[in-house]
């Protein structure tokens, strides 16, 4: 199958992962809070960004490599952590983790994955950031980067936008409860999904199993109370306790305002990652790429992430010309994993790669500092 024929951009993926996986679990991955309207802002509000073609400017060669935070990436984009990643296709942690290291590209595991850090040691080569749901209980929070540090994940993401669950509507008329009930519905999605279901149960049936060695002995232990039983509500004093108990480069992801973005400078944090979520938390809020050049401006010297309602190369162009230093992404690394198992990931990075090189012929830029003066202002 020529996949660059077949699936040559990010919606065929999703198309193709949609009919692969069971409706509830399309749902999971696919849906967002409210009436969307947010995660429709962050697709629109990214699509409005142009930049001016260029012309007579020689042959077009775009070098994509840049480093971050002391390391050096041939692109400047990897896999955002999902919660229950392996539930969206059979060894998903797994599959992910390996084609991100196998392109130089990080991979960033969820506290909330259905594996535990040592299961991805073998595969993550230099490629692993660990994503942090701050525990209530300082002991589990030390335990688990520990863990993490010790399997290979070198880089600490504090995600802060989730005081608390949201309504996400769309899984719930999925029938996706927390914790989850088996109805026939899913029963029926199942069966006739039967490589998903197969494959999902000769891998094990997916569970958040990193949270459940700390869960083991609290009154909860369902695959969801695993993850609510461990998490907790930080504050702004927990940031500046993980600073001081983390080592390596430690990010905060959920930044939206230009404010709580110097404040975590201050506060000793490395970068700042820019996200609402993909409006899986709230409808109201902005779109992420309107509050990035306001943080940008805020903490000019500070690494920048980027994520939310990135679908594209050529939104990836968009965010690091707007001022991220490095752009990641969640959904899209799950349809790709969801459409094509283990070639999945690969062929996105392809797709992706193969747009921003010839978005950035069109506009005559040769490196990625080009883009912000092609942008049509
Ligand atoms: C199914 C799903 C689960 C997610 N779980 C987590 C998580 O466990 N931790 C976290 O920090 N962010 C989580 N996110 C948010 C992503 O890390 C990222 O911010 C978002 O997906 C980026 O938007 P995009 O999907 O449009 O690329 C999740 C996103 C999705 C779609």
């Amino acid at each position: 199958m020529d996949l660059d024929t077949r699936f040559p951009a990010v919606s065929d993926l999703r198309a193709r992962a949609r009919r692969r996986i069971p409706h509830f679990v399309f749902e999971y991955l696919d849906s967002a809070t409210g009436r969307e309207d947010q995660h429709g802002r962050n697709q629109s509000a990214l699509s409005d960004i142009q930049f001016w073609p260029a012309i007579l400017e020689g042959e077009p060669t775009a070098d994509l490599s840049t480093s971050f935070l002391g390391r050096d990436y041939p692109l400047p984009f990897g896999c955002a952590p999902v919660g229950m990643s392996g539930i969206m296709w059979p060894g998903a942690e797994k599959l992910l983790a390996a084609a991100c290291s196998k392109a130089g590209v990080p991979y960033c595991m969820s506290t909330v994955a259905t594996v535990v850090p040592e299961t991805l040691a073998p595969h993550i080569g230099d490629q692993g950031w660990f994503q942090l749901y701050m525990p209530k209980d300082k002991e589990i929070r030390l335990d688990m980067c520990r863990r993490a540090k010790a399997a290979g994940f070198h880089s600490l993401i504090l995600t802060v936008d989730v005081p608390l669950e949201s309504r996400r509507e769309r899984q719930r008329r999925a029938n996706l409860t927390i914790p989850p009930k088996v109805n026939a519905a899913m029963v029926w999605s199942m069966m006739t999904h039967p490589e998903w279901t197969l494959g999902t149960l000769r891998e094990g049936i997916p569970s958040l199993k990193f949270c459940e060695d700390y869960a083991k002995d609290m009154e909860a232990t369902s695959v969801a109370h695993a993850g609510h039983v461990i998490r907790g509500n930080p504050s702004w004093d927990d940031i500046a306790w993980m600073r001081e108990h983390w080592d390596g480069p430690l990010l905060v992801k959920g930044v939206q305002k230009p404010e709580d973005a110097k404040t975590l400078v201050g506060l000793g944090v490395d970068a700042i990652w820019v996200s609402n979520h993909s409006g899986r938390q709230f409808d109201g809020g902005p779109a992420s790429i309107t509050c990035l050049p306001d943080i940008r401006a805020a903490v000019p010297e500070t690494p920048i992430v980027f994520d939310s309602g990135v679908t594209g190369g050529l939104d990836i162009l968009r965010a690091l010309a707007l001022g991220a230093d490095f752009v990641m992404m969640g959904r899209a690394f799950h349809y790709a994993v969801g459409a094509l198992g283990a070639k999945g990931p690969g062929h996105l990075i392809h797709i992706l790669e193969q747009d921003m090189r010839s978005c950035m012929g069109q506009i005559g830029a040769t490196k990625l500092s080009d883009l912000r003066e092609r942008l049509v202002r």
